[in-house]
């Protein structure tokens, strides 16, 4: 069967880390049909926005996206693509599988959760004033409909993932109004899964919990900017950014996406680790129905960053893209 899906190649390291996931689903024997459009900051020099019409309607059709990485500028200019993104297309959770991949380089053996943030307002809401001379306000938006919808995704992957915990991440103590709603639905939702173990952490101690001992936590729930850091703090403890996939899922669509940026420090170079995209794919595979194919793309990685020789420079290792992309396409015959 031929599937149809977008494709967002994005800034940066984000061309050469899509191609390579778009090789691997080819090669895994998963027709797709890839509706490739632009967005980012090239495409803002040209258009004047970074996520012009065309992208949001391509999505809109196939119903699903991969997509690379896209810059924001710091302090000033356009908006973030990717907020933007995930707010009009109303993509609310954003998943993010942290697990040790065996063979990977990591202070960790026995590290397996997933974070699930909410994705659409929160802190990322976008206002933001200048109140006076040398004094703004930025306002966090909480609203009970985005944190029980949240919160019900978050039992719910519990629940079909048969993970016994969930650890809900807040600040009540101090927004006592904002996090205190975000809790409280967490609370009300958690009543219908009495399997389930609803936890309850404020960020800074789940943060100090989380380096010191990862291996208690099954399913994080938390607000966009929480889930936002805490994200790359759960990549830093399986091996790093280039390892770990994500996706934003939505009621209608699912943009599958990596937790890392465009790693302009590395773009052009081949020396980009392209497993973080190509697990995305996997999972966008597995989205369309293709289990198996997800379950052997999966496998190959694996396979492939078990030998140090086609470890890229983030895992320590010297090979290249490229490299690394080969030996998974190898893995797969
Ligand atoms: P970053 O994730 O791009 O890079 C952080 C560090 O991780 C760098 O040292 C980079 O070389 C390394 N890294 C990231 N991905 C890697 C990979 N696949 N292989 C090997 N090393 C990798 O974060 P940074 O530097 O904070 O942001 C750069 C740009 O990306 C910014 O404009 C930011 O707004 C954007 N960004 C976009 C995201 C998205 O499109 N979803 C997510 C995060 C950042």
């Amino acid at each position: 069967m031929e599937h149809r899906a977008t494709l967002i190649p994005g800034d940066g390291i984000g061309p050469e880390v899509t191609q390579a996931a778009t090789r691997v689903v080819e090669a895994a024997g998963v027709q797709v049909n890839w509706e490739r459009v632009e967005a980012g900051a090239d495409v803002f020099v040209k258009y004047g926005t970074p996520l012009p019409d065309e992208v949001l309607n391509s999505i809109r059709t196939t119903g699903v996206a991969l997509k690379g990485p896209i810059g924001t500028p710091i302090g000033g200019g356009f908006k973030s693509a990717n907020v933007l993104l995930r707010q009009s297309l109303d993509l609310y959770a954003c998943v993010r599988p942290i697990q040790t991949i065996p063979g990977v380089p990591s202070r960790y053996s026995d590290v397996d959760f997933v974070i699930v943030r909410e994705n659409t307002e929160g802190l990322y809401s976008g206002l933001e004033h200048r109140v006076t001379a040398g004094v703004v306000e930025s306002l966090k938006v909480v609203t009970e409909t985005a944190s029980l919808r949240i919160a019900r995704y978050a039992f719910e992957l519990a629940r079909e993932q048969k993970r016994p915990s969930v650890a809900a991440i807040h600040k009540a103590n101090i927004m006592k109004l904002s996090d205190g709603l975000f809790l409280e639905c967490a609370r009300r939702v958690a009543r219908d899964y009495p399997e389930i173990e609803l936890r309850e952490l404020i960020i800074d101690n789940c943060a100090m919990q989380l380096v010191t001992r990862p291996e208690q936590f099954d399913v994080l729930l938390m607000d966009n900017l929480y889930g936002d850091i805490l994200s790359d703090l759960g990549a830093g403890l399986v091996g790093g950014l280039g390892v770990v996939p994500g996706s934003n899922v939505g009621s209608e669509c699912a943009v599958f996406e990596a937790v890392h940026g465009s790693a302009p420090d590395l773009a052009g170079q081949g020396k980009a680790n392209p497993t973080a995209v190509i697990r995305s794919a996997a999972q966008l595979v597995a989205h369309l129905g293709e289990i198996k194919a997800a379950a052997r793309i999966e496998n190959a990685v694996v396979t492939a960053l078990s030998d140090p020789a086609y470890q890229t420079g983030d895992l320590g290792g010297k090979a290249t893209t490229s490299e690394l992309t080969d030996a998974i396409l190898h893995n797969l015959d």
